[in-house]
């Protein structure tokens, strides 16, 4: 670059700084105000100016020039980042007398009469939750919600969204964190399908998916591509003194700065001031333009909040009020039964294709088959079809007025449908014998063991799992590292490229841990979560495979269903065959003295937890906790290390200062975890 020889002259840095402000500016008057002042030809002719200047001296480009909202180069993974504040999740609500006895609850709490109480109401956007930090007035870094305590870095996307702003006013604070929704419009929605769909891409089921999809995109270029949107609702980190004194001052304090915010925001008051809200927004939804799934009300005094706090991880001073479920009427064709991973019998409706709530549904679940026969649903019915939010769309109940007189109640099948085996009842369960015999269970058996929270193995998908069966190259999930190239790269659609993919995928999967090898065997009643406690617990794949019934109830949360499972399941034949071939194909994972040197700090310590904590519930602390190598009891002793104390702590609070153990607040957990916590 010529840049180290000519350092940019007095002119040239004018010049520059003259047009990020400008382009800035215009920004602003087009996505905040939709108001623009110049053409795009003049809007183009700015950037280019700018974009050149800053080839030439690329020293003068700063992480907040609009030239960077083009997108950055592709990242191999997001980093992560721990959110500094917790982000916490809302509590819900669906009636008004939901939202009567919220009020009340801050009544009781408070003290203050509920008719003078203010609440700040605002449309609840159907996006994702992300952070922004600005330091300096730069943008530094924007992350994802993620579990609420860590998320994803997404800074280069982030800055590709033409509403947010690269940089604010000085007199922001020097350090401030501002929350808000990504989300996408209806009609950007509409467009960006309508171009996967044109160039033989995957469309997205939902706005909401597709504002994730474009935000979690590893190339940020792409996500400059996509028609995003932001609206503030909130902050994070914020200097206590210069936080307004309220919650509409604050939207009213990020508008100023240059973040966009709605315009449906109220203040409102009492009860029925929400009431009244919900009645206008509800009444608008349709014309807004973008998916909102309910109202959020937050008392607007950021005192009275504090006073409120937290209870497990939603705020005592917020509510979502959500929306009813969308429905739709439309036509029965066929009823499928399909066979799960555990064999279980589901009904399936296939529908003539459906709007609801904006997506178009072509499939409802009909839960079991003591439902289908109570609602007696028949092949051919007109049916009124549920979708809320996320959950998969349900068959609510036939029209029966309009039902063709010829049309016969279905009839459960007396054996399984994929495989003849006998069926089990099981209160409203009806399950497949079958076991790995039946190719139903061996195919889901296989898609869980290689999906995400399992095994990881990135390119194996359902449909390449379906293939690799169909094409008889695998046929239980040991199969799969017996896979090679050339028998790979023989099959349709498949080239060396994405068989050489595949094959390091499978092989990167291979060095694991034991908490998702135990979750992939897919051993029944053990999700995720147990999958964890076994391995916490035993920390040796040999001891819980012999482990009996009565050893495996000392693990907590494991009764007798779950262990009479765990014991069954090491009990098959060909289960103990199948796990000894993955071992001897080199699966493997960190031997509990490795996984010590990590990050054991609590090693030993016993830990007694009383009280409600703010900001996580008790078991999320008690797996913090043990995670670290501690242990956590229900009974305070003499041998107790610490007790943690939350609002309102019990008799073990007491029982602690007697014995003289060392009390901690919620604050002192978090430090001792590492974590940062509220205030
Ligand atoms: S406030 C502790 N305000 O809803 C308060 N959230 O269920 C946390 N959301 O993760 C959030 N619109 O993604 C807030 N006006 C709004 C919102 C909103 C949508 C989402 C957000 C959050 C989720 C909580």
């Amino acid at each position: 670059m010529t840049s180290d020889r000519h350092p940019p002259d007095k002119k040239s840095i004018e010049r520059v700084d003259q047009l990020k402000t400008e382009i800035e500016a215009h920004n602003r008057r087009y996505y905040q105000f939709d108001d623009p002042v110049v053409s795009d030809a003049e809007y183009d002719a700015l950037m280019t100016e700018l974009l050149s200047l800053e080839s030439q001296f690329p020293q003068l480009q700063t992480a907040d020039s609009p030239t960077q909202r083009v997108g950055a180069a592709p990242l191999d993974a997001f980093s992560k980042v721990q959110h500094e504040v917790p982000m916490l999740s809302l509590g819900n609500g669906f009636s008004d007398q939901d939202i009567e006895a919220f009020i009340k609850r801050i009544e009781q709490r408070t003290d203050i009469d509920a008719s003078a109480l203010e609440f700040v109401a605002e449309p609840k956007l159907d996006g994702l939750a992300v952070s922004l930090i600005y330091d300096n007035g730069t943008l530094v870094q924007a992350s994802t919600r993620g579990d609420g305590f860590n998320g994803e870095d997404v800074t280069a996307n982030i800055r590709t969204i033409g509403s947010i702003p690269l940089s604010v006013p000085a007199s922001t604070p020097s350090r401030f964190e501002v929350r808000g929704e990504v989300f996408i419009s209806n009609q950007g929605f509409a467009q960006l399908n309508q171009n996967a769909q044109n160039n033989g891409e995957k469309v997205f089921a939902n706005p909401r998916n597709a504002a994730a999809g474009s935000l979690r995109q590893l190339d940020s270029s792409i996500t400059a591509k996509r028609p995003l949107l932001f609206y503030a609702y909130g902050y994070g980190v914020f200097p206590e003194q210069l936080l307004p004194e309220t919650q509409f001052e604050l939207i009213q304090s990020l508008r100023d700065w240059g973040f966009p915010v709605s315009s449906e925001i109220q203040l409102v008051e009492g009860l029925q001031g929400c009431l009244d809200y919900y009645q206008e927004l509800e009444a608008k939804r349709a014309t807004l333009g973008f998916d909102i799934d309910g109202i959020v009300y937050k008392v607007n005094q950021f005192d009275l909040q504090k006073q409120l706090g937290f209870v497990s991880r939603a705020p005592r001073w917020a509510i979502a009020r959500k929306f009813p479920a969308e429905q739709a009427t439309t036509q029965l064709l066929s009823i499928d039964v399909q066979v799960g991973r555990t064999g279980a019998l589901t009904p399936v409706a296939r529908l003539q294709p459906v709007t609801v709530g904006g997506v178009v549904v072509t499939n409802a679940t009909l839960h079991n088959f003591q439902e289908l026969q109570q609602k007696d649903i028949r092949e051919g019915d007109q049916v009124v079809i549920r979708r809320a939010g996320d959950v998969i769309p349900e068959v609510v109940h036939s029209i029966v007025e309009s039902r063709d007189p010829s049309a016969i109640p279905f009839i459960a099948p007396q054996h399984c449908p994929e495989c003849e085996s006998d069926l089990e009842h099981e209160q409203v369960v009806i399950r497949c014998t079958g076991g790995l015999y039946c190719p139903a269970q061996r195919r889901e058996a296989i898609k869980h063991f290689a999906s995400r929270k399992a095994m990881d193995i990135d390119g194996l998908g359902d449909k390449i799992v379906i293939q690799l069966i169909e094409s008889g190259l695998i046929s239980t999930i040991a199969d799969i590292y017996t896979l090679e190239l050339d028998q790979l790269s023989k099959l349709p659609r498949f080239g060396v490229k994405s068989a050489t993919n595949l094959l390091a995928a499978i092989e990167s999967s291979k060095t694991t841990t034991l908490p998702r090898f135990l979750y992939a065997l897919g051993i029944r009643e053990v999700g995720e979560t147990t999958a964890k406690r076994l391995a916490d617990h035993f920390a040796d794949l040999q001891l819980i495979m012999q482990s009996d019934e009565q050893a495996l109830e000392q693990v907590d949360d494991i009764g007798p269903v779950v262990a009479h499972h765990i014991v069954l399941f090491f009990q098959q034949e060909h289960n103990l065959r199948v796990i000894q071939q993955l071992l001897d194909s080199g699966i493997h994972w960190p031997q509990p003295d490795q996984i010590e040197t990590v990050s054991q700090l609590l090693q030993g310590k016993r830990f007694v937890l009383t009280g409600t904590l703010q900001t996580m519930t008790r078991d999320q602390a008690k797996q913090a906790l043990q995670d670290q190598g501690a242990t956590v009891s229900g009974s305070v002793s003499a041998k107790t290390d610490f007790v943690v104390a939350g609002d309102d702590p019990g008799s073990k609070y007491k029982k602690a200062q007697q014995l003289g153990v060392q009390v901690l607040t919620e604050q002192e957990l978090f430090d001792m975890l590492g974590v940062k916590n509220q205030e």
